[in-house]
């Protein structure tokens, strides 16, 4: 039986985790998968999280298990930092998933519980986005994120909204753009609440980067002006780059429903379908970030590591941005894009070119990881473009 199966080709984005780690060259620049780096290359541990860390250790009693939807403190603690202060949290619930990933693959299978076959996306995105969709035999309509000056496509949403209704989910991403980069302006998101309510989409929002690229509180502003026309809404949220998390897959769903009643079924499905895949996310990162998000001096001192982060990113976009033309590719949208990614088009033998010639590795469909670029390695970089793309 088990023969028959035909071989699959390893996940292209996380392979060139180990190409570039097998790769000997001393100066070598990694763009590929979406880590932060400092200035000088590391991915350290956050300090709030080392510290909560080090309380876990000592003042955690029990590793007995809590159920499917994980740590209830933790998925509350984040409810204020994704959808504010004010909000009415009694039309919101969530549950702890492992990483963003857990997130949207349980929004997307909740959906389609409820009937949703058809899940409108903005095309290029995250790769995995399609790969989700097609493993829960769900229609992907892609539509053009972007357009061909750098920014969002609105055009293309609303066209592709118009041909949507009951049946139909429009997947967006929250903030910081993956792979672009390119955001909604606040007032697209002010109109694309308003399309999305009119047309009577069920709206999932993938909120992976939130603090990464205006602030904690703008990179939610279209989370929240959805949820404020919506009436039902889904949110997969990652604490994978802002808590610095990644391997520990901290991440959660939230579901905004009409009433109690009816978020309490909606969760129910979320529950059982956790069961039925992971049974229960894993809890040490989820409870470390949660401590940091009770404690008011480690939330202070995430925050602020956050801000420093976010700053880098912020100076290597202009920094590249301030390149102008390298070669034949214009660098200057980058500085009006936000967060970690963007698209450089480059053909497949170009950026092939870049690994082999240049030891510059970037995903294959040209986007590269801002964050992966110092002021040490920014020449070289854009050097090695100026070669291939000249
Ligand atoms: C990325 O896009 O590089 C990250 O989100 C890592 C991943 O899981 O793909």
């Amino acid at each position: 039986m088990l023969n028959r199966l035909d071989q699959q080709p390893p996940d292209a984005l996380l392979a060139l985790i180990k190409l570039y780690e097998a790769d000997p060259r001393p100066d070598k620049i990694d763009l590929g998968v979406g880590v932060y780096r400092t200035a000088e290359g590391a991915t350290p541990v956050f300090a709030a999280i080392k510290a909560a860390e080090r309380r876990l250790v000592n003042e955690q009693r029990s590793k007995a298990y809590l159920g499917p939807e994980g740590d209830m403190g933790f998925v509350r603690a984040l409810i204020p930092v994704i959808f504010g202060a004010a909000t009415a949290t009694g039309d919101i619930d969530g549950m702890q998933t492992p990483g963003g990933t857990g997130g949207v693959r349980l929004a997307l299978a909740v959906a389609r519980r409820a009937g949703v076959r058809r899940i409108l996306m903005g095309t290029p995105s995250w790769p995995n986005h399609a790969q989700i969709i097609a493993d829960l035999g769900l229609e992907l309509v892609p539509f053009a994120h972007a357009s061909a000056d750098g920014t969002a496509d609105l055009g293309a949403l609303r066209a592709a909204l118009s041909t949507a209704g009951a049946g139909d989910a429009v997947l967006l991403h929250g903030c910081c753009h993956n792979p672009t980069g390119v955001d909604y302006s606040d007032a697209q998101w002010d109109e694309i609440a308003r399309l999305l309510a009119d047309a009577g989409v069920l709206p999932l929002i993938d909120l992976a980067y939130q603090g990464l690229g205006r602030g904690l509180e703008e990179d939610s502003y279209g989370t929240r002006a959805v949820l404020a026309r919506a009436p039902e809404a889904l949110v997969a949220y990652s604490c994978d780059k802002n808590f610095g998390l990644y391997r520990d897959r901290v991440g959660a769903l939230y579901v905004m429903a009409q009433g109690d009643a009816a978020l309490a079924r909606i969760m129910s499905h979320g529950m059982a379908l956790a069961r039925a895949t992971w049974s229960m996310p894993p809890d040490h990162g989820a409870a470390a970030a949660r401590l940091v998000l009770e404690d008011p001096a480690l939330e202070g001192q995430w925050r602020e590591e956050l801000a420093s982060m976010r700053g880098r990113i912020g100076a290597m976009r202009a920094a590249l941005a301030g390149r102008g033309r390298v070669g034949a590719l214009d660098l200057s949208p980058l500085g009006r894009q936000f967060g970690m990614f963007a698209i450089l088009p480059l053909s497949g033998e170009q950026i092939h070119s870049l690994c082999a010639d240049h030891g510059v590795y970037m995903a294959g469909s040209g986007r590269i990881n801002v964050a992966g670029l110092t002021t040490g390695n920014l020449d070289r970089f854009t050097a090695a473009l100026a070669q291939v793309a000249g």
